[in-house]
């Protein structure tokens, strides 16, 4: 398999060398704007070749990777999709719009193109995606950060929240997926991957807590319907070389590749 991969920062260079080692992938396509970067990751991989454009070598290519922004995702994916070139995507959040999402999905079916979505930095979306086959009454996800991760945001600043003065759990949002995103678009992907797969922008409720205590990040996932109930807690470290990922969410790209290279479906 030849897979080319839309950036070169924390989540595309970890996939990089991992791929560089997975036997079923035969060439590496590396892509990213900042100069030099993915010529250096190259230089120390077996199978990588640096190309400046995604469609540069589509006609060769199986599956593209996006690992780099919400505006290289909205570019490259119907150019990929029309193709008939599967693509995985990590930011999720490119697919807030229905629309935008709709438009892709329909030229991927028509092209016969797939588009993968990688659990990213939460866990519990195998419930959620069984249990979504039945009726689910409700979705949450609870989401609770640390002050650096809040800081700055414009919502939060409204609100009449310092984030460096609050002493206990204080919940600074509650409210629909679709409103959530808005507000908060450094947890976009993870409220994006949960609508998708669930009840959608509306009807997903999204939570999210500032924590005093807390440095990293933590996604906890309610679920109620006809299956009975689930509560799933995740709780992330950063990823050493870029803090605002979580190291989980590289890791769901690592495994979403070896699965989708492999061809092995356990626990889908
Ligand atoms: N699905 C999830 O749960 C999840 C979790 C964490 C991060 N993400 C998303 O995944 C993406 C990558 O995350 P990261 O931590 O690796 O980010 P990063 O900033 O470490 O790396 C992104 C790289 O992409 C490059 N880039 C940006 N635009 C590009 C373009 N148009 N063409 C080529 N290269 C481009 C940048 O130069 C950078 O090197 C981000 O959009 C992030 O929000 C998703």
């Amino acid at each position: 398999m030849r897979i080319t991969i839309v950036g070169c920062g924390s989540i595309g260079s970890k996939l990089a060398r991992a791929a560089d080692e997975m036997a079923e992938v035969k060439r590496i396509y590396l892509i990213d704007i900042i100069p030099g970067l993915a010529e250096s990751l190259a230089s120390q991989l077996k199978k990588a070749i640096v190309i400046e454009d995604v469609e540069e070598e589509l006609y060769h290519c199986d599956l593209v990777i996006e690992a780099a922004s919400q505006d290289a995702a909205r570019t490259i994916l119907p150019k990929v999709v029309s193709r008939g070139v599967d693509i995985m995507i990590m930011s999720v959040g490119a697919l807030v719009d229905d629309d935008f999402m709709s438009s892709v999905s329909e030229k991927a079916k028509a092209c016969e193109a797939r588009i993968f979505i990688p659990s990213g930095a939460v866990c519990g979306l195998d419930g959620l995606r069984s249990s979504s086959v039945g009726e689910l009454e409700e979705v949450e996800l609870v989401t609770t950060k640390g002050p650096r991760s809040l800081s700055g945001i414009q919502y939060v600043i409204d609100q009449g929240i310092d984030v460096d003065a609050v002493t206990e759990r204080t919940i600074v949002y509650s409210g629909p997926a679709r409103e959530a995103v808005k507000l908060f678009p450094k947890n976009v992907n993870v409220a994006a991957t949960v609508s998708l797969l669930g009840i959608g922008f509306d009807r997903t409720k999204v939570t999210v807590v500032l924590d005093p205590e807390i440095r990293s990040n933590s996604h906890e996932l309610r679920i109620k319907g006809e299956f009975g109930m689930m509560d799933c807690h995740t709780f992330n470290v950063p990823s050493p070389d870029n803090p605002k990922t979580s190291y989980l969410a590289a890791m769901s790209a690592i495994s979403a590749l070896k699965r989708i290279v492999r061809n092995e479906w356990i626990g889908i």
